[in-house]
């Protein structure tokens, strides 16, 4: 399967770091073998039909910054030219998240879908803002649009409502869909102030470059609206979620929860209305999970409530869901 990569963070080098290792079983058991063709980030690219050498590709990225000095004869074809003229089967985006105009994601799934490749994105902005016209441009050029790794990181929460709970119609449901905040709620409620948790937040690398988009519910929104869509079969986007963030929470607030038997958590809901904000949730309750945790509870008609945990987050975690995907499309490709 050719692949091209968007964006060579730590997920795109988790993602090639995991192919690596999983070569041999990937091909024993599914039958994958995946080739990727071309990589760009921000500064340049590499690209090789015949297969690009991974460990060549990563120690370039860590030498120099760029995949653009993978090759000593150097292409200077734009990420976008690539998508255009690239023969392959699949494009992975991993770009950042931009809750603005989703750019430049939304332009390499738009250009790679209209040239009938398959797209997983693990990008949430173009879903955030788009999700409905994206599923219908993917229907229209007949090819899958995956984004598993976009709502729970590696914890397949998507195809758990999807897939596992199929025939059920599910009623509601609420989540803590966003690590950073949990952890700093969480060490808010063992006595650390907003600011020094956030500090501590910011030295483990948890905090978004853009702090706004954890601290002010963005991130969560966004997984709101792809759950929303893809579960509940809402046509919604970002500016339909009623969203608060955790700046205006206090230490009293958490005091008082606490006396109460309960914790603060941003939870993102969906019951009668699509909802990001800080909540009261009991301790004895499943989906009160400390630390960068996820967890999200889903009630259905007649199965009840569930609740998954799990990590939402890290490079290989969210790697292991493209990889999800890939499997997903290469079955797909295999019945037709
Ligand atoms: N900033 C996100 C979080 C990362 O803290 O959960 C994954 O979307």
């Amino acid at each position: 399967m050719r692949i091209i990569i968007c964006g060579f963070g730590v997920v795109g080098q988790s993602l090639v770091k995991l192919f690596e290792s999983r070569s041999e079983d990937l091909y024993a058991k599914y039958g994958l073998k995946p080739r990727v063709v071309g990589v760009f980030d921000s500064k340049g690219s590499a690209v090789d039909l015949s297969g690009i050498d991974l460990e060549k590709l990563v120690a370039a990225k860590k030498k120099f910054g760029s995949v653009k000095n993978y090759s000593k004869i150097k292409n200077n074809i734009s990420g976008l030219n690539m998508i255009k003229n690239l023969d392959a089967d699949v494009l992975v985006e991993t770009t950042a998240s931009n809750y603005k105009d989703a750019e430049p994601g939304m332009t390499h799934i738009t250009t790679a879908m209209k040239k009938k490749m398959h797209v997983i994105s693990v990008n949430k902005g173009p879903l955030a803002l788009a999700f409905p016209s994206l599923l219908e441009l993917a229907a229209y050029n007949q090819v899958m649009l995956k984004f598993s790794g976009t709502v729970g990181g590696g914890t397949p929460i998507l195809d758990y409502a999807k897939g596992s709970l199929r025939g059920e119609r599910i009623t509601s449901f609420a989540g803590i869909l966003n690590g950073t905040t949990n952890y700093i709620l969480t060490n808010m409620a063992n006595g650390l102030s907003f600011e020094s948790a956030l500090k501590d937040a910011k030295n483990k690398g948890y905090v978004e470059a853009d702090e706004s988009l954890d601290l002010d519910g963005l991130d969560a929104a966004a997984k709101l609206v792809i759950l929303a869509n893809w579960i509940m079969g809402m046509k919604v986007t970002m500016p339909d979620i009623k969203c608060t963030g955790i700046r205006n929470v206090t230490t009293d607030d958490i005091k008082n929860a606490a006396k109460k038997n309960c914790a603060i958590k941003l939870l993102a809901s969906c019951n009668r209305e699509l909802e990001v904000g800080p909540k009261e949730v009991s301790l004895d309750d499943p989906l009160c999970v400390n630390g960068t945790l996820n967890a999200i509870a889903f009630t259905s008609e007649h199965s009840g409530t569930q609740t998954i945990i799990g990590k939402g987050a890290g490079g290989m975690e969210t790697a292991s869901s493209i990889l999800r995907d890939l499997l997903d499309i290469r079955k797909e490709i295999a019945k037709n």
